[in-house]
């Protein structure tokens, strides 16, 4: 590892290891590597000439990328910190976050100060940064729910622009930062409407199950609703999705399709077991863990891959696996969910 280049606040480094960046703890190199900690280090970095002559690859908390080779160009690390409130009344708050805050803590700050609306997105990895990147989404809650806006700088010009929620063109696993923009910003802040009023939303899966079983316990401690339901979803979670500081994975390795009307229906003659989710617009989201565990592959493991034995959707590195192994492995469930569903399964993570 050597030092290139540097200012007070920011070392460009060559040759650095990204195992420690990536949940799936994959091994894997960039040629060169940045750490940056505010916006102004940022907007710096990309008038450098080293900058404009890398490719490059934007790192929040590596929860959700998988990486099959070594990384020839720029990697940039966002650590912007701080979380304060911008906005308050008696009823709401808005609450303004650095993109490099890491998103389990800043829940838990908000929980505590009573702010309420992410609750349900208790102990998902990954930075504030990336959240709006992909709407993150859990237990009947998504990012856009109470999404205000977000500051995020121009790649080319490095100048600053501000987001609304409407210019972020929010969908399920979706923004406009994968799409039409995807590769032209990086952001930096996000700012959150949270309510001072708990509003809960207890409908999905077995939070209400958790609940009634925390309650019943004789050692339960009373606790503000949020603080339940958050301690409900980690519960859950901790359940079915392994630790990736105990075994590497991304979480969802695929996302769960949406299927319309006719073909669910085709679908559900032949498979009448199948669990379908309508949306608002007639069709029906269909869990891709429900696809692959009929295929066969829940809890199988393929040399240093496998999939997880308690949740079909996560695919998990059991030691020293290469990012091409996870990804042969992805292609073939993918495969054979086609060849016995004719459903069609994307990955959700960012495979470089
Ligand atoms: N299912 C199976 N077998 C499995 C897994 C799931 O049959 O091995 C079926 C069951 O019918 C179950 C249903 O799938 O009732 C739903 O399972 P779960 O509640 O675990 O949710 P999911 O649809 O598999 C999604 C998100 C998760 C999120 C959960 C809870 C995607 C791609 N994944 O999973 O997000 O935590 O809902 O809201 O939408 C992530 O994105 O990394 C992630 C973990």
């Amino acid at each position: 590892m050597q030092y290139i280049e540097s200012s007070d606040h920011m070392t460009i480094q060559e040759n650095v290891s990204l195992k420690a960046y990536n949940t799936f703890g994959i091994e894997a190199s960039a040629r060169y590597f940045v750490e940056t900690s505010s916006t102004k280090d940022l907007q710096q970095l990309i008038k450098t000439p080293l900058y404009q002559q890398q490719e490059l690859f934007i790192l929040g908390g590596g929860s959700n990328v998988l990486l099959t080779q070594n990384f020839e160009g720029l990697v940039v690390k966002m650590s912007i910190p701080g979380i304060e409130v911008v906005e308050e009344n008696e009823n709401e708050v808005v609450v303004r976050a650095g993109a490099g805050e890491n998103w389990h803590e800043f829940v838990l700050h908000c929980i505590a100060r009573g702010y309420g609306g992410i609750e349900n997105l208790s102990l998902i990895p990954g930075t504030v940064g990336a959240a709006p990147m992909q709407n993150i989404g859990a237990y009947g809650v998504e990012i856009k729910d109470v999404f205000e806006s977000l500051e995020a700088v121009d790649l080319q010009t490095a100048e600053l622009k501000v987001f609304k929620h409407e210019d972020c063109k929010f969908g399920y696993r979706e923004s406009v930062f994968k799409n039409v923009l995807k590769g032209k910003y990086i952001i930096t802040q996000v700012s959150f409407r949270l309510s001072k009023q708990a509003n809960i939303n207890t409908s999905y899966g077995a939070i209400e199950e958790t609940l009634k079983e925390m309650r019943s316990q004789s050692n339960y401690k009373a606790r503000t609703a949020i603080e339940e339901v958050s301690e409900a979803v980690i519960q859950i979670r901790q359940s079915k999705l392994p630790d990736p500081k105990e075994i590497g994975n991304a979480g969802s390795f695929f996302k769960n399709p949406v299927l319309s009307a006719e073909k669910f229906q085709v679908l559900k003659t032949d498979y009448p077991q199948v669990p379908g989710y309508p949306l608002e617009d007639g069709s029906v989201k269909v869990p891709a863990g429900w696809l692959i565990e009929q295929c066969g592959w829940k809890g199988k493991k393929v040399g240093n891959t496998g999939v997880h034995s308690k949740q079909a959707l996560v695919l998990v590195n059991h030691g020293n696996a290469q990012g091409n192994e996870v990804r042969k492995l992805a292609m073939q469930i993918k495969d054979s969910v086609w060849q016995k569903f004719e459903v069609e399964i994307m990955p959700e993570v960012n495979i470089i």
